[in-house]
């Protein structure tokens, strides 16, 4: 089964071709990025109105790479939401046209169960479940136990800021550019992880919630000790980059071992999302979860945003759902994944 999918949900443009939900025949990403590094984030219509003209040269760029005809093409898929209104329409709307101009069906597919499918991608073998998954960006912080792709419960989600997030507001606090996952890495890489004592959030064992404003603000205050003394970020930044990483990323893995104690029986651990391309995340993960199998999505271009991890979730709909998964949907800024998951 050939499906081309479209991913407009944030500032990337996206569209794949990718076969039976695993081979990648194409994955167009086009960002814009570069125009947001000032602002230390994303202004939507900005985003929309560049999404609205890059949309046509990107599709016609991944049926070209991929070497298909819209004859080959059996279905379509599209980020149906949450993400950013005006960048979910422009999507959406291509999507629509082009299934009702080619008489293709057409699947609309929530933006994270896309991302929890990105580790299938390229993957020759099938996964074990029951899973816990760790899926984290700039959007959405979620813990999810699933019984198969498209099904099962949600464990824990931020209360407030998601992950990605503290790292793009913690980096901004540093002065470095969006996004700030990347650049902290990149800085902290040489830091010392224990310079600077950062709290573990919601540390009483009563949730699997996350809570990231809290380091936010330690790390603001942390700033702000520095400079009392004399000193300037820029002297200890990869040891502050480095202890912040460490804070944010030892309480997403905390949390994933937390999980593992109240489900034991679980076979595999997946993280996904923007986040997981973080190597000291993956490290802190695996060393909490015994001989289980860790799966994070096999390139860095399927972490972060792409139209591939949405094919694949759409033929994992088709699979587990048949005719059902193509039903009308409606674009929301604001859909939830309990819902998706749940509708099995
Ligand atoms: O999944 P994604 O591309 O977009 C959303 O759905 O939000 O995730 C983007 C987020 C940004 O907040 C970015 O800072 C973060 O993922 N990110 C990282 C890394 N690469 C991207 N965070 C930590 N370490 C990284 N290496
Ligand atoms: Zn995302």
């Amino acid at each position: 089964m050939l499906i081309l999918a479209i991913e407009s949900s944030c500032d990337e443009t996206s569209a794949s071709v990718v076969r039976d939900g695993r081979s990648v025949l194409s994955n167009v990403i086009a960002t814009s990025r570069s125009a947001f590094e000032k602002s230390g984030g994303v202004i939507p219509e900005e985003a929309a109105r560049r999404q609205v003209e890059c949309m046509v040269p990107v599709i016609r760029q991944a049926l070209s790479e991929a070497n298909v005809g819209k004859e080959q093409i059996d279905l379509i898929a599209v980020t149906k939401g949450p993400g950013l209104s005006g960048s979910l329409l422009v999507g959406t709307t291509a999507a629509r046209a082009l299934a009702s101009l080619w008489g293709k069906p057409l699947i609309g597919v929530h933006h994270t169960l896309g991302h929890l499918a990105s580790t299938l991608l390229e993957l020759g073998e099938e996964p074990a479940f029951p899973a816990i998954t760790l899926s984290a960006s700039g959007g959405h912080t979620d813990l999810l136990y699933r019984t198969a792709h498209a099904r099962g419960f949600v464990l824990g989600t931020t209360r407030d800021d998601a992950a990605g997030e503290a790292f793009d507001k913690g980096a901004a606090l540093l002065g470095l550019p969006y996004p700030g996952g990347p650049a902290i890495q990149e800085h902290g890489a040489k830091g010392k992880r224990d310079a600077f004592r950062f709290p573990l959030p919601l540390n009483d064992g009563s949730t699997l919630d996350f809570s990231f404003s809290g380091l936010k603000t330690a790390l603001k205050y942390a700033i702000r000790d520095l400079e009392a003394e004399g000193k300037t970020v820029a002297e200890v930044l990869p040891d502050i980059a480095a202890s912040y990483e460490h804070a944010v990323c030892r309480h997403l893995a905390a949390r994933v071992e937390e999980s593992l104690g109240f489900h034991p029986e679980v076979r595999e651990v997946h993280i996904v999302g923007g986040v997981s391309a973080n190597v000291h995340l993956r490290s802190l993960v695996q060393a909490g979860i015994g001989a289980r199998v860790l799966r994070f999505p096999v390139r860095l271009s399927y972490c972060t945003d792409n139209a591939a991890m949405i094919a694949a979730a759409a033929y994992t709909l088709y699979c587990e759902r048949g005719e059902r998964a193509c039903s009308p949907f409606t674009t929301g800024c604001s859909l939830r994944l309990e819902d998706v998951l749940a509708a099995h």
